[in-house]
This record gives C-alpha cells, structure tokens and sequence, in this order.
C-alpha cells in the first residue's frame, strides 16, 4: 500500500514560484487498481515520479508498506519493489532489447521466455530481441517493451505513465488484462476505457485532487462531457 501525505511541489520560474502539486494525501490501496486522470499539465506525470523518487516533493511525505519512503532513491524504491514505466520512455544505444529484459527479470531469460515477455505486449520477440532499444523502434513498440519490461519485473507497486500512448488499437481488452489485480498498480490515462476498468480513479486539477474514489462513481460524476473531452486530448 501507498501513502501520499501532505505532497507538494512547488518550482520557481522567471523568479517567481509556482506549485505543480499542491497538499496531495492519497492512498492506493493493494489488490487495486487506481487510474489518474485529469487534463494535460494537471500534474500526473509529476505525482507519479515523486512516488517513484525521480522527482522529490518539496513537502509532503510518502509511505510505501507502512515505511516512510521519501529520502530512499529511485533504486532502493525499486529493490522495495516499486516500478515505473514512463510516459516517454528513455531509448538507449548499445543495449539491446533482450539485454533489458534481463535486466528486468535479474537473470538471463532463454530465447523462449523472453517471446513469451514480449508476446504479453502484442509484439513478435524474434523481430525484436536483437535490436537496441534505441530510436530507431517506432513509438509505439518503445512504449510496449517499456510496459513489457515494467510487467516482467517483480514488485509489489506498478506505476504505468499513459501505457496507451502511442499504441494503436492492438485491443483495449489486452491492455486492460494486462495488470496484475493482486497488486497495488496505478495507471496515469485519458482512455475512458482504461478509466472504466479502474478500481479507482483520482482526478487532478491544476495540482489538486479534486475527485477521488470508485470509479463507476467518479465517471458519473465527472459525466459523459468530461469523457468526450478526454477523447479530444488523446
Ligand atoms: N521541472 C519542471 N520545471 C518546469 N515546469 C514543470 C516541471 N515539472 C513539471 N512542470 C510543469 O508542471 C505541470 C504538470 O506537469 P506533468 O508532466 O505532471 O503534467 P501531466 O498531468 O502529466 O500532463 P500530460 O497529460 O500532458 O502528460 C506542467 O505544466 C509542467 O510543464
Ligand atoms: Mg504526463
């Protein structure tokens, strides 16, 4: 389980300060769930990468199984068992794709399990194991070997900025049966059908949790102009 208590993150532009987060106090619950949603810039990314540790509150404390997490880095978060898989993932030369499935599962996968890693995201291994998981791969095949690579690994919290952007139709149900509902996962979107699969849904607005709850009840309440809207980000 998470704890959000009390996060803020303010920055200061052109001399002046401007708050990204402003008193965040959450919880993602085990077994759950919880989708983010909320219009560009509302401050998704940023709260989950202060969870992750990528970006540290400037306020606020987070506690993750009971443990106050917020001084750990990105690593010892991880060895605790917290994963992220970024919105833009980050493309390396000289390392190939197989490398970091390996990387992820901590040992060296045979040619059959790594297929069956990368099969889970909808993509033949054989064309891929081989090649750098550089910018050469389009878009969208980065973005499923990074959520390939995030669900390979093992954890208890599963953070997934957007895992739909930039993936085409390669079906929604996939997408959606692709976390584990024995853990605690929270997955940053604007899809109303990533949202109605949610347990939960938090709504940021301009850095504040504005609605927060069952999802069926939040979809209601934000209701079908808000869903369209969402539409039209995409
Ligand atoms: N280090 C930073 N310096 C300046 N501005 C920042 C910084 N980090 C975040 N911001 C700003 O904070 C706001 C929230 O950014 P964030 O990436 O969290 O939004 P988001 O809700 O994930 O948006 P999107 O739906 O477009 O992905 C944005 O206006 C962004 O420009
Ligand atoms: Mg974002």
């Amino acid at each position: 389980m998470l704890e959000l208590k009390n996060v803020s993150y303010k920055i200061v532009e052109q001399g002046q300060e401007r708050v990204i987060l402003d008193d965040i106090s959450c919880i993602f619950d085990n077994n759950c769930l919880t989708a983010i949603t909320g219009h560009n810039g509302s401050g998704k990314s940023t709260l989950t990468k202060i969870v992750m540790g990528i970006v540290r509150p400037t306020s606020g404390k987070i506690f993750f199984d009971g443990k106050d997490i917020t001084s750990l880095s990105i690593d010892k978060r991880a060895k605790l068992g917290i994963n992220y898989a970024f919105q833009q993932p980050v493309a390396f030369k000289g390392i190939t794709v197989k490398d970091l499935i390996d990387i992820a599962t901590g040992e060296e996968n045979t040619t059959d399990k790594a297929c069956e890693i990368l099969s889970k995201v909808g993509l033949c291994a054989r064309n891929y194991l081989d090649r750098d998981f550089d910018k050469t791969l389009s878009g969208g095949e980065q973005k499923r070997i990074e959520l390939a690579l995030a669900l390979a690994k093992s954890g208890k919290c599963f953070i997934f900025d957007e895992p739909e952007a930039g993936i085409d139709l390669w079906s929604f149900e996939k997408l959606n049966n692709l976390f584990d509902s024995t853990k605690c996962n929270i997955v940053v979107s604007h899809q109303e059908r990533l949202l109605k699969n949610a347990d939960k849904i938090l709504v940021l607005e301009n850095g504040k949790i504005s609605k927060y709850g069952d999802s069926k009840q939040v979809l209601k309440s934000l209701g079908s102009a808000y869903c369209e809207k969402l539409k039209e980000e995409v």
